[in-house]
C-alpha cells in the first residue's frame, strides 16, 4: 500500500502523519512516480505551521527524485522506468508514490543520484536564481549570504565562489563556520555573537556589499540593508524567523537609493523554459565539481516530524533527503 505524510491541522512537527493513500490513474499531462528519495525545505515547515496557508487536509513537500511508472494520456517526452526530479507543486512529495504533471519534471543526467537530485532541486534552482538572475554575481563582488551552513546556504556560496566573489557569510555556530570555510565562504560571521553588519562593514573596508541573500527574515532585516553599498540590492528570499514587517519605504532613499526584492523559487520557474534552462545550469554546475551537493542528513520518510524538529532547532546543515522506502 502507499503510504505518504499528511497534516489535518496545522501546528508542530506531531500534525505530520503517516498515512495510506490511493495513487490513481494519471491524468491527461501527468505521470506516476515512485519516489528514490524525498527533499526536505524549509518551506515544508512553512506549510505545516500555517505561515504559507494551504487547504486541508494536505499533503506536504515540494521536491522529490524518482522513476516514471506509469504516463497519462498527452504526455510525449517521458516514459516508464525515466529517473526524473522536480521542485515545486504540486505540494505532496512526502510520498512513496504520487501523480505529477510531466512539465514540471525534468530528467536527471546519469551522473546525477536520486539522492543528489531530491537534495539539489529546489535548494540548487533556488542558489541559481538569486545568483544568476535576481542579482548576477559578478567577478570582483564580495556578497553576504546568510545562514552560509544550511541547504540553499552551502551550495550559493559555493557557486558565488565558482562565479569568482568574495563570500561572508553568516552561520549559528563554530561548527558551521568550519563548514561554510570548506564550501566557499572566505569570511564567516556567527551572527548569533557578532553583530553582523558592523563585521561586513570592516571586511568591507566601509563600503559595503553590493548584495545581502537573506533568508533569516525578522531579526537580520534591517541590518541586512545596512550592510548595502549605495544602489545595492537586498534580497530577502525567506522567513527562518518570521516574515519581516512592513516598513517606511523612505528608508531605502535614505539608505542609498537601495533595491528591496522578495523573490520565489515558484516565481522564476514558473515558465517551463526557465525550469529546464535553470536545471541544466544547475546540473553543470554539480556536474563540473564547482559545487558539491553535501547530504548531511538522511531520515525515514515516515520519520518527517523528527527531520523539521532537527531543521527548526537549527540541527542541520547543508541538504537533508527522506527515504520514501
Ligand atoms: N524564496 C525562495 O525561492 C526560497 C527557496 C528555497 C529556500 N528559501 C528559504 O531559504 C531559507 C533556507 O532554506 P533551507 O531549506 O536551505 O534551510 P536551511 O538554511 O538549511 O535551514 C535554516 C537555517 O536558518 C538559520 N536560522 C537562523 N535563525 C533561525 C531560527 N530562529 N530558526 C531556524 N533557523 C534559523 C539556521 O542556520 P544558522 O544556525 O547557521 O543560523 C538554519 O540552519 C529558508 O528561509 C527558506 O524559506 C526560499
Amino acid at each position: 500500500m502507499n503510504h505518504a505524510i499528511r497534516f489535518h491541522e496545522t501546528g508542530g512537527p506531531e500534525v505530520l502523519r503517516w498515512e495510506a493513500v490511493d495513487v490513481p490513474p494519471p491524468a491527461a499531462g501527468e505521470v506516476t512516480l515512485r519516489h528514490h528519495a524525498v527533499g526536505l525545505n524549509y518551506i515544508d515547515t512553512y506549510h505545516r505551521s500555517g505561515l504559507y496557508p494551504v487547504p486541508l487536509p494536505s499533503g506536504i513537500g515540494l521536491e522529490g527524485a524518482g522513476e516514471v511508472t506509469a504516463v497519462g494520456d498527452g504526455v510525449t517526452d517521458l516514459r516508464v522506468g525515466d529517473r526524473v526530479a522536480y521542485a515545486g507543486g504540486p505540494i505532496g512529495a512526502y510520498a512513496q508514490n504520487r501523480n505529477m504533471p510531466a512539465d514540471r519534471l525534468v530528467k536527471l543526467p546519469d551522473g546525477i543520484s536520486y539522492e543528489q537530485g531530491a537534495a539539489m532541486m529546489l535548494q540548487g534552482l533556488t542558489a541559481q536564481y538569486l545568483l544568476r538572475r535576481t542579482y548576477r554575481v559578478q567577478p570582483g563582488d564580495t556578497v553576504l549570504i546568510h545562514a552560509a551552513a544550511g541547504g540553499v546556504g552551502l551550495i550559493a556560496c559555493q557557486w558565488a565562489k565558482a562565479l569568482g566573489a568574495t563570500v561572508i557569510g553568516t552561520v549559528g555556530s563554530d561548527e558551521k563556520a568550519a563548514l561554510a570555510r570548506a564550501h566557499g565562504c572566505d569570511h564567516t560571521i556567527l551572527y548569533t555573537r557578532e553583530k553582523f553588519a558592523d563585521r561586513v562593514r570592516e571586511i568591507t573596508g566601509g563600503k559595503g556589499v553590493p548584495v545581502v541573500y537573506d533568508s533569516i527574515g525578522k531579526d537580520t532585516f534591517m541590518d541586512s540593508l545596512s550592510c548595502l553599498r549605495p544602489l545595492g540590492m537586498m534580497v530577502t528570499y525567506g522567513n527562518a524567523t518570521g516574515p519581516v514587517a512592513p516598513f517606511d519605504l523612505s528608508l531605502l532613499a535614505k539608505m542609498g537609493s537601495l533595491f528591496v526584492t522578495r523573490p520565489t523559487l515558484f516565481g522564476y520557474t514558473a515558465e517551463r523554459v526557465d525550469l529546464v534552462a535553470m536545471a541544466a545550469e544547475l546540473f553543470d554546475v554539480v556536474g563540473s565539481g564547482k559545487v558539491r551537493i553535501e547530504i548531511r542528513q538522511r531520515y525515514a520518510l515516515a520519520d518527517a516530524a523528527q527531520a523539521h524538529r532537527d531543521l527548526e532547532a537549527r540541527k542541520t546543515t547543508g541538504s537533508t533527503v527522506l527515504d520514501p522506502a
